[in-house]
């Protein structure tokens, strides 16, 4: 057995993973799918989705990184190739493994070279908000002056991508455990800081037409037309963000509990970091960016649409969410609280900053971690290398437009592709008995059985519905040249990198094709 770097602590273990986890996805990205999905229409088939896809693939994706750890694997690649061994022939399993090695490098570099920018744009406004560089000007004029600042947009990008190659080069239990221990509980704090507030506020303009509580309602109310008109588009929604929101479909989750022993358990400590960012999600995002926003819609709904009634203005407030919202219209709002705002502000962006910041270090340390495995590039030097990587990737983030957009589109097919294989590969080619045998082992828990054929049939059935749903818009969209080069680059290098690691290690076996090599 591959003598490996480990977690020091258990509770280390879980705030990185719950880190991981919780991320802008919790804060932004959940709050913009609620509202553009008929609010309380959508909880519904979220929390299928969590029941039936998320909590099952986590499991999966804790056994896949146990079982690479052990034989000294924290890339996807390999560990793909040795689990779908124990069905097929080696040289078959090199083709599975291939696949989970491209998708894996190509969701680690690319969703991340935008993900570091929005990051970067909390940083900055977290500082604008303390400074209240945009209090007094229009916020949306101001938003995109910032955007058109390439300078600025790089410098607060530049500290946060040197800050996480920092602590991605000082080592898993020295690095990456010691900063999601100061980080995470302060990020709880600031949230519930906020989540208080937010409650406290009840009516701020005075108007009971227009108050938190009614942001709830519209979150929490069931709407059983909405969701029996829009189906599947609701339901397409809702699964998509159970994946992002877990960090499922990424590698990165196999990534982190491949730093864990062969018998430490897998089995309750996936249930918790679904747990935890359960709660950041729905409990504290769901209670801030809706509610504050309806509280607030004279502000920031246009006049004439105010003017057609409540309805008129939660509908506006529905289209108009987004990433974009979080830079524009929840400015807006803390600018009517006077000086708390300022604070309140930065608050908000600050908790966007660290979300982001114990997420993208998954991302980062994934690519370290193939650098050091397959390629013997020592960690420190490695991080550099990732630093470049990103910087390169950042570039068509910044200077094209729609850029972002249409590699986002791909990401999501993406996901769950490789949820999908994910489930192939660790389940049914690694063979359903011995899946469940190793989720047992060390387990703190007893699974209930129907678990165990929720993951072999329920959750790929469900897959299908992301997969083709996002497969059909795609196709519906001419993607530019420069996303198409980036994601056939990344794919490409990527299946390269595998087959070079796998080739490296497990050629004899591959050459005469059977297994040689167990631990
Ligand atoms: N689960 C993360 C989130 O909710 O934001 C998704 C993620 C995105 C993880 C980007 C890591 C990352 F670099």
């Amino acid at each position: 057995m591959e003598q490996r770097e480990k977690w020091a602590t258990k509770i280390g273990l879980i705030l990185a993973m719950a880190g991981n986890a919780i991320g802008l996805g919790n804060f932004v990205r959940f709050p913009t799918q609620v509202a553009g999905n008929g609010g309380g229409a959508f909880m519904v088939p979220y929390f299928l989705a969590l029941f039936l896809l998320g909590i099952p693939v986590m499991w999966v994706e804790w056994v896949q990184g146990r079982y690479g750890g052990k034989y000294g694997h924290g890339t996807l690649g390999p560990t793909f190739y040795l689990m779908a061994r124990e069905s097929v022939k080696p040289r078959t399993a090199l083709i599975f493994g291939l696949i989970g090695g491209a998708l894996a490098f190509a969701t680690t570099t690319l969703l991340n070279s935008y993900y570091l920018h929005l990051i970067g744009w909390s940083a900055a406004y977290s500082w604008f908000s303390i400074t209240g560089a945009y209090f007094g000007k229009n916020t949306a004029e101001f938003f995109s002056q910032y955007l058109s600042n390439h300078g600025q947009v790089f410098l607060f990008w530049g500290i946060t991508v040197v800050l996480l190659g920092i602590a991605v080069g000082q080592g898993v239990s020295k690095g990456i455990e010691r900063w999601v221990k100061v980080m995470m509980p302060l990020l709880y704090v600031f949230a519930i800081i906020l989540v208080i507030y937010v409650f406290a506020l009840g009516s701020p303009l005075g108007d009971p037409k227009w108050s938190t509580l009614k942001g709830f309602e519209f979150i929490w109310s069931p709407n059983w037309t909405y969701l029996k008109e829009n189906l599947w588009s609701v339901m397409l929604a809702a699964s998509g963000q159970i994946f992002f929101t877990l960090s499922l479909g990424m590698g990165i989750i196999q990534n982190y509990a491949s730093y864990l022993g062969p018998k430490d358990d897998v089995a309750l400590s996936g249930l918790a970091t679904v747990s935890l960012n359960e709660f950041a999600e729905v409990v504290l995002g769901g209670s801030i960016a809706v509610p504050l926003a309806v509280a607030y819609a004279p502000k920031i709904v246009p006049a004439d649409v105010l003017a057609k009634g409540s309805d008129a203005a939660l509908q506006w407030i529905s289209e108009n969410f987004g990433l974009g919202f979080s830079y524009t219209s929840l400015p807006n709002i803390f600018v009517q609280m006077g000086a708390a705002g300022r604070f309140f502000g930065a608050l908000w962006f600050l908790l966007l900053w660290f979300a982001g910041f114990t997420s993208a270090i998954a991302m980062y340390n994934y690519l370290t971690a193939l650098l050091e495995e397959d390629l013997g590039i020592p960690r420190k030097t490695g991080t550099w290398v990732v630093f470049v990587i990103y910087f390169l990737l950042g570039i068509p983030v910044v200077y094209i437009s729609g850029y972002l957009d249409q590699v986002d589109a791909w990401i999501s097919f993406q996901l769950a592709l490789l949820a999908l294989f994910d489930i192939i590969v660790g389940v049914w080619l690694f063979k359903p008995d011995n899946f469940w045998k190793e989720l047992h082992e060390g387990a703190l828990i007893n699974v209930p059985e129907i678990y165990k054929w929720i993951t072999v049939i329920v959750a790929p059935i469900f897959i299908a519905l992301p997969l083709f749903g996002t497969a059909k818009s795609l196709i519906g969209t001419t993607l530019q040249w420069p996303a198409r080069i980036a994601i056939l680059a990344m794919l490409t290098i990527g299946a390269i990198e595998t087959y070079y690691a796998i080739k490296k290690k497990y050629g004899e076996e591959l050459e005469k094709n059977e297994v040689i090599i167990k631990v």
